[in-house]
C-alpha cells in the first residue's frame, strides 16, 4: 500500500494553553482554512487539550481558552460543517493509541526531541512523564485518523519525523501496511514567524517581552505600536528577496507582509523595494489591522455563547470518533488484543 491507498485527509492541532499568536494564525490556522477551502483533503482539526497539561494548567483557563481557541478557528475561517472541529480529551482514542505507540517509540528517540529538552530545561527530573511522551500523543493524534497531510508550523517538524518513524516502525514490527507516513505540509512564506524584537526567535507566547509578539487580542493601537517598534536594520528594503539574506528581522517583517497580503515574497517585493522603514511599517500594521480585527470582533461575538462553542465542539467529537473508531478498533486487533465485548 502506498499513500495514495488512503484517504486524503488531513490533521492538525493547536494546544489550548493560551496565548494565540500571530504566529498561531499565520504558520497554522489561516493554512488550515486554506486547507479546508482547497476542498481536496477532508480536514480534521483539533484542540489538544491532553497536550496543554503537560505543563500545568489551570482548570478554569483550561476550560475558557478551549473555547477561546474553538471561537479563533471559526472566526479565522475553519468552519465546523465541512472540516471536524472538536478537543482531543472527547474523542478517548487519541489516548487509546498514544498508549500503544509509547510502547512502539524508543526512550532514545523522545530524548533526543529538541522541543523536551527546551521545555524541560535543565529541571528534566521535575518534568512530567507525560511532557516527555508527547510526541507519541502527537503520532496518535494523526495516526488515529490515517491522516495523510499534517499542516504545521517549522517548529513541529521534528515531531513528524518522530510520527512517520512510529508508523514505519508499528507497520514493520506487526508485518503490516496499516498507517500511512504521513507528509508534513510546512510551506509558505510564514512557516517560521520571528520575534518582533529578535530575527533569530520565534515568535511565542512564552517570551517574556510582549513586544516581541502580536497577540491575537492585540487591539488595533497595539498591533500598529508593535509593528512601528518593530527592530529592523537602518537599510531600506533591497530590490530582490535575496537582500534580505543576512537581515533576519527585514526578513521577517516581509514574511509577514507576503503571508498577510497572500501574495508571493517576490511580488511584494517588487511593491516595496528601496522603501524606508518609515513608509513600510505602517503599511504592515495597516494590513495587519485589516485582517485581524475581524477575527478578533468574531472572537467576542461567539465567546459570547460558550454553549453553543461546546455543541460545536460534541458534535465534532462525535464525527471524529466515526472514523477514529474503527481504526483503533483494528490497531487492537493487529497487536492482539482480544475483543470481548
Ligand atoms: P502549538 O500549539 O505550539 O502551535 C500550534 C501551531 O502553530 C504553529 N506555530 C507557528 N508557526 C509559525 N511561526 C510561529 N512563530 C509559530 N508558533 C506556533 C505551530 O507550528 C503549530 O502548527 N505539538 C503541537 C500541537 C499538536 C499537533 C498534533 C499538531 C498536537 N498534536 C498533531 C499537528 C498534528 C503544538 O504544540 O503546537
Amino acid at each position: 500500500m502506498t499513500n495514495a491507498d488512503f484517504t486524503p485527509r488531513v490533521f492538525s492541532g493547536i494546544q489550548p494553553s493560551g496565548g494565540l499568536t500571530l504566529g498561531n494564525y499565520l504558520g497554522a490556522l489561516k493554512r488550515f482554512v486554506d486547507m479546508q477551502n482547497a476542498g481536496t483533503h477532508e480536514c480534521v482539526y483539533c484542540m489538544v487539550d491532553q497536550h496543554a497539561i503537560t505543563v500545568w494548567q489551570n482548570p478554569a483557563d483550561l476550560r475558557n481558552n478551549t473555547r477561546e481557541l474553538a471561537a479563533f478557528f471559526i472566526a479565522s475561517g475553519v468552519d465546523p460543517e465541512r472540516s471536524i472541529l472538536f478537543n482531543q480529551s472527547q474523542v478517548p482514542a487519541h489516548a487509546q493509541l498514544g498508549w500503544i505507540f509509547n510502547c512502539v517509540a524508543r526512550m532514545g528517540w523522545m530524548s533526543r526531541m529538541t522541543q523536551w529538552k527546551d521545555k524541560s530545561g535543565k529541571n528534566s527530573e521535575n518534568a512530567s512523564l507525560g511532557l516527555f511522551g508527547y510526541p507519541a500523543l502527537m503520532a496518535a493524534d494523526i495516526l488515529v485518523y490515517h491522516a495523510t497531510h499534517v499542516p504545521v508550523g517549522d517548529d513541529q517538524k521534528q515531531h513528524l519525523e518522530l510520527t512517520r518513524d512510529i508508523a514505519a516502525k508499528f507497520n514493520h514490527d506487526y508485518g503490516v501496511d496499516f498507517f500511512p507516513i504521513t507528509e508534513p505540509v510546512i510551506d509558505g512564506p510564514a512557516k517560521r514567524v520571528m520575534s518582533l524584537t529578535d530575527g533569530t526567535k520565534k515568535m511565542s507566547k512564552s517570551d517574556p517581552s510582549d513586544k516581541s509578539r502580536i497577540n491575537m487580542s492585540d487591539d488595533a493601537d497595539a498591533i500598529a505600536r508593535k509593528f512601528r517598534k518593530a527592530r529592523t536594520d537602518p537599510d531600506p528594503l533591497p530590490d530582490s528577496y535575496e537582500g534580505l539574506k543576512d537581515r533576519p528581522e527585514a526578513r521577517n517583517l516581509v514574511d509577514i507582509f507576503a503571508a498577510l497580503s497572500e501574495r508571493t515574497r517576490e511580488d511584494v517585493m517588487g511593491e516595496v523595494q528601496g522603501m524606508q522603514w518609515g513608509a513600510f511599517k505602517p503599511l504592515l500594521a495597516d494590513l495587519a489591522v485589516e485582517k485581524l480585527s475581524p477575527i478578533s470582533v468574531e472572537m467576542t461575538r461567539l465567546l459570547d455563547d460558550p454553549g453553543e462553542i461546546d455543541r460545536i465542539l460534541g458534535r465534532g467529537a462525535e464525527r471524529a470518533e466515526e472514523i477514529a473508531n474503527p481504526i483503533l478498533a483494528k490497531t487492537y486487533e493487529i497487536v492482539g488484543m482480544v475483543a470481548s465485548k
